[in-house]
């Protein structure tokens, strides 16, 4: 046992170092150690707690769940406390924790258990009354949360209404608050963080930080644009349903229309259990979402509860960990890879490591900023964390391995592709080729007008790409309109079929959307999201090169930055000629009246005016609702309203809507109208 004087001082140190870390990974979503450190400094703090009941203060770690509240969100105390969960490391643990169990009930009676994936995202508490969302507040510390309900109505799986399907034969229950987790998509997180590195911003370090960076924005417009989702797995209040076991509770769940996890399993035993946990370390990466663990959770729920709580956690629940997906290798060096638009991004060189059942040999660094301000250097020992199938990446060097022959990583001084000197903007993060015919940017380029969320042209592949450029056939992408028959049937492995396969793919993107076009041509800043944004404001191709940086910023999303970017793309003549290009091979500069995307939208095309005070919405809260189901919103009644939304104190709105015969709605009949889609 640990000597009184030195506990006491341990005990101070990892308190201050595990509250530090707790506000890192809460309040700023930038930890700078990683899970398992984190875990290990804990469970350290845990020891010695118990070994040491007096030396236990209230601001410990240990007897609180969440981390700090934030300043910005209204605070909101929970019905019932959020609670934690204890860890279990392995079959055993799982084992003693049954054990602990089994001596609290009179009889050691069986036990039968769900099984549920621990999803690493953000726990949310949601409110609903007669059947209507009122409310989403973050866990918080456990008792008190941030109210961040305009942010999970742009949510677009979270029910604004249950059940959601009208023809339910299930009743809305007077109340129902659940418990959920909202998740960033790992699908998505790669290319987020790439177009967040390309416009200079800072990185998220995983998608949970990402989740909780998203939920977290004073500008529910911001939160709109990522792609959070979220499922839910818990009762915490309710009123008018009675459902005692876990098993029920989630097929309730999912029938009123929540996402419930597919892999929640019923284990009829404990060996059921030690059995899905060992096929969890595999199913685990195959999921579009990051798992550290499983929840073991009694199924009868009542006797579980009446077990109580120790400090945080629940006794009746466990969370098995999984071990952690994260080595440490040692970086050999540092690529240069060039971007298409010239940007010269730094790549991890790893000596291969094997983590989780695959061989990483590459890391993303992002960004030169980045590996200074992680210090990581050449010939460093790195650890090295990989989740699912998002990009591995370097959390930070081990420091106490160094022996000095480490070397620092310096940007390119030069284009690694063409030999041209690397610039650096003022004020930006990013080095760059400035070359406009530097052959890899042009690989680049081709690569990225063909992809999926582009011109999608299936049958060019990289090779394709890459050959036709090496073979002169291609000096800019409009070139790949104009590709001549004969002479792709000259070059090596064109066959007839592969030809016309090709020409035929190419033929086809002709009829792509102009949103589809403006994204393809790759303006920096202009990812599909944005591109989207700007034909819908400015109708076509054309008409945007037209406007100004300022009448660009007046489109809601669009900052000064990408505003800038536009307008430099379209002042520069050889862009235009390739336009000129475009337009001659016959693709589609301007957007149909109505796109099938918006289409799908409850609201498209539908024109409201709000007024009055609403029940629970605020009036930005109900802009952000209807402009997020694809609904515009304007500040006068006139014929081309659709709808006006009026709340108590109405006047001279409501008064001319009637005059005007325009439909009125309460927010819970336009809640209604969203939730019909
Ligand atoms: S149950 C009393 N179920 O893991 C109920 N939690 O380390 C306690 N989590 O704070 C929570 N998936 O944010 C539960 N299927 C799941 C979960 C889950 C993720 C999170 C939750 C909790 C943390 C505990």
């Amino acid at each position: 046992m640990t000597k009184e004087p030195d506990a006491a001082k341990r005990i101070a140190q990892l308190r201050d170092e595990l509250n530090y870390h707790i506000y890192r990974y809460h309040v700023l979503d930038a930890p700078v150690i990683s899970d398992a450190e984190y875990d290990t400094l804990y469970a350290e703090l845990v020891k010695l707690e118990l070994e040491h009941p007096d030396l236990v203060t209230p601001d410990s770690p240990t007897q609180r769940a969440g981390g700090p509240l934030t300043e910005g969100f209204e605070k909101v105390a929970h019905p019932a406390p959020i609670l934690s969960l204890a860890n279990a490391f392995s079959v055993e643990d799982l084992r003693a924790w049954r054990t602990r169990i089994g001596r609290l009930l009179p009889d050691d009676i069986s036990l039968t258990y769900m099984v549920e994936p621990k999803i690493d995202g953000l726990s949310i508490v949601l409110t609903y009354e007669n059947g209507v969302f009122m409310r989403g507040v973050t866990r918080g510390n456990g008792e008190i949360g941030e109210d961040v309900t305009a942010n999970l109505r742009t949510i677009a799986a979270l029910p604004r209404r249950i059940p959601v399907d009208p023809a339910s034969a299930l009743a809305a229950p007077p109340l129902l608050v659940v418990r959920g987790e909202v998740f960033f998509p790992l699908d998505k997180f790669d290319a987020f963080n790439a177009s967040r590195a390309e416009a200079d911003l800072p990185l998220y370090m995983n998608p949970r930080n990402a989740a909780s960076g998203s939920l977290r924005q004073l500008d529910p417009s911001v939160t709109a644009a990522r792609p959070l989702t979220l499922f839910v797995y818990d009762f915490v209040a309710w009123d008018g349903v009675e459902i005692a076991s876990q098993r029920e509770r989630l097929t309730y769940l999912r029938a009123l229309g929540f996402p419930v996890s597919a892999e929640a399993r019923f284990c009829p035993a404990l060996d059921d259990v030690a059995a899905a946990y060992d096929e969890w370390l595999e199913l685990r990466n195959q999921l579009n979402y990051e798992v550290d663990g499983i929840v073991v959770k009694i199924d009868d729920r009542p006797l579980a509860d009446g077990f109580g709580v120790v400090g945080k956690d629940p006794r009746g629940a466990i969370a098995m960990k999984f071990p952690a997906q994260e080595k440490t290798t040692k970086l050999l060096d540092v690529a240069v890879n060039v971007g298409r638009t010239g940007i010269l991004a730094p790549a991890a060189v790893l000596e291969p490591v094997e983590i989780g059942g695959v061989v990483v040999r590459n890391a993303t660094l992002h960004n030169y900023d980045e590996i200074a301000r992680k210090d990581i250097r050449i010939g460093d020992t790195v650890i090295v964390k990989r989740a699912g199938d998002v990009i591995p990446y370097i959390v930070g060097p081990v420091f106490d391995l160094r022996d000095g022959s480490e070397r620092v990583v310096a940007p390119p001084s030069h284009c690694p592709a063409c030999g041209e000197p690397a610039t650096q903007m003022d004020g930006e993060v990013a080095v760059v080729c400035d070359n406009p015919s530097c052959p890899a940017q042009l690989v680049r380029r081709v690569e990225y007008f063909v992809s999926r969320g582009a011109m999608n042209i299936d049958a060019f592949g990289m090779k394709t790409g890459e050959l036709l450029i090496a073979q002169g056939m291609i000096h800019n992408i409009a070139d790949i309109y104009y590709l001549d028959r004969d002479q792709l049937l000259e070059l090596e492995g064109f066959k007839d079929k592969k030809v016309d396969n090709l020409l035929a793919g190419i033929e086809a993107s002709k009829a792509q959307s102009a949103d589809r076009l403006l994204t393809a041509i790759g303006i920096r800043f202009v990812g599909s999201e944005t591109a989207r944004l700007l034909l819908h404001a400015f109708g076509s191709i054309d008409a945007l090169g037209q406007a100004s940086a300022e009448a660009l910023q007046e489109v809601d999303g669009i900052g000064p930055q990408t505003a800038n970017a536009v307008v430099a793309w379209f002042a520069d003549e050889k862009h235009q000629r390739l336009l000129q290009r475009f337009r001659d091979a016959g693709l589609r500069f301007a957007i149909e009246v109505q796109d099938s995307k918006s289409a799908e939208q409850p609201l498209a095309g539908l024109t409201f005016v709000i007024t009055g005070t609403l029940p629970t919405l605020t009036r930005s809260e109900a802009k952000a609702m209807i402009e997020q189901n694809g609904g515009k919103v304007t500040g006068a009644v006139s014929k081309h309203t659709d709808y006006l939304v009026a709340g108590e104190n109405a006047g001279s709105k409501l008064t001319k809507a009637v005059q005007l015969g325009v439909a009125i709605l309460d927010e819970e009949a336009l809640h209604a109208k969203v939730a019909a889609s």
